[in-house]
């Protein structure tokens, strides 16, 4: 079954056959200083932090307490988190491109590669990273990374998706849905080229529970997409962010067009991708 397509083997038109091998020099797959950035971040907190912040507000996040933040992006998840935590709350914020995170009372913004520069082992009450992990190759490193900046009893929280299961629901016709099913194929195809797992999702838990973590708690997330929603909106976001990606793993100019068609039409219904949510605490 080809999981990538809702089950439905894609028909014409289809992707040329392209490697997916990452490209070691490529990196991240979008770009934080680039035109696109800040649509997709207020996408993206539009989309998710409801879902994000009730989680986060489960552990018992409150003033006083110390929590890390990485890949912040826009910032609307640390900028939540130092609201909550104050006063005597700090919160360290990082990304390799912070500029777009925003300055606030209680909120600390680091410019920082969780990959390669040291991270304060401070005893962090939380931690927390949203999509940041399924791009980094290095992500079981980078696990160990976060287990060592909490403190006993902290809290990771991480939210991934599993692009790998999005199917059209509802599509006006037969050549819509397969506009449709052509992007999201050749947009994980193009997040797999630049070194991304887009469905690390699935084995998040797994990972947090083989570093040690304890409690680990995995939320599945589905809901349905239609046009106006805001994780349809995030998709046709990625039509203009990725655009040049997606022409590398064969999509046409036209195909674009006509995905980006279906994802405005009043009668297209998909599945959304399964965001999981995951809780895990470091022993006592
Ligand atoms: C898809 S965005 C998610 C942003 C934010 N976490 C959210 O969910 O709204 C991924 C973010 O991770 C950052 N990032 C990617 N690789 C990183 C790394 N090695 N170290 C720190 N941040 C990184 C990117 O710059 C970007 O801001």
């Amino acid at each position: 079954m080809n999981l990538a397509t809702g089950g439905a083997a894609l028909t014409a038109p289809a992707l040329p056959d392209r490697s997916e091998v990452p490209d070691p020099g490529a990196g991240y797959a979008f770009d934080n200083h680039g035109p696109h950035a800040q649509e997709q971040h207020r996408c993206l907190a539009s989309a998710y932090d409801p879902v994000t912040t009730a989680r986060l507000a489960g552990t018992g996040v409150t003033a006083g307490w110390h929590c890390l933040e990485i890949g912040a992006g826009g910032g609307s998840i640390a900028s939540w988190l130092a609201e909550r935590t104050a006063p005597g709350g700090r919160v360290l914020a990082t990304d390799l491109k912070p500029e777009l995170i925003p300055s606030r009372p209680g909120l600390e913004v680091l410019r920082h590669d969780i990959v390669h520069d040291p991270l304060p082992e401070a005893g962090f009450d939380l931690v927390h990273a949203r999509l940041v992990l399924t791009h980094i190759p290095e992500r079981e490193a980078v696990l160990r990374r976060l287990w060592s900046a909490l403190r006993p009893g902290g809290w990771l929280q991480l939210e991934e998706f599993d692009v790998e299961y999005a199917p059209v629901l509802l599509a006006p016709d037969r050549r819509a849905r397969e506009a449709y099913q052509l992007f999201q194929t050749a947009k994980a195809r193009a997040l797999r080229a630049a070194g991304a797992e887009p469905a690390w999702g699935r084995s998040c838990a797994e990972a947090m529970r083989a570093a040690g973590f304890v409690e680990v708690d995995p939320v599945p997330q589905l809901v349905p997409w239609d046009a106006g929603s805001p994780g349809l909106q995030l998709q046709l976001h990625h039509t203009d962010h990725l655009r040049e990606a997606l022409f590398a793993q064969g999509m046409t100019a036209d195909q674009l067009d006509e995905a980006r068609a279906v994802m405005r039409h009043p009668g297209f219904r998909a599945a959304s991708c399964v965001l999981y949510s995951v809780q895990g605490r470091k022993p006592e």
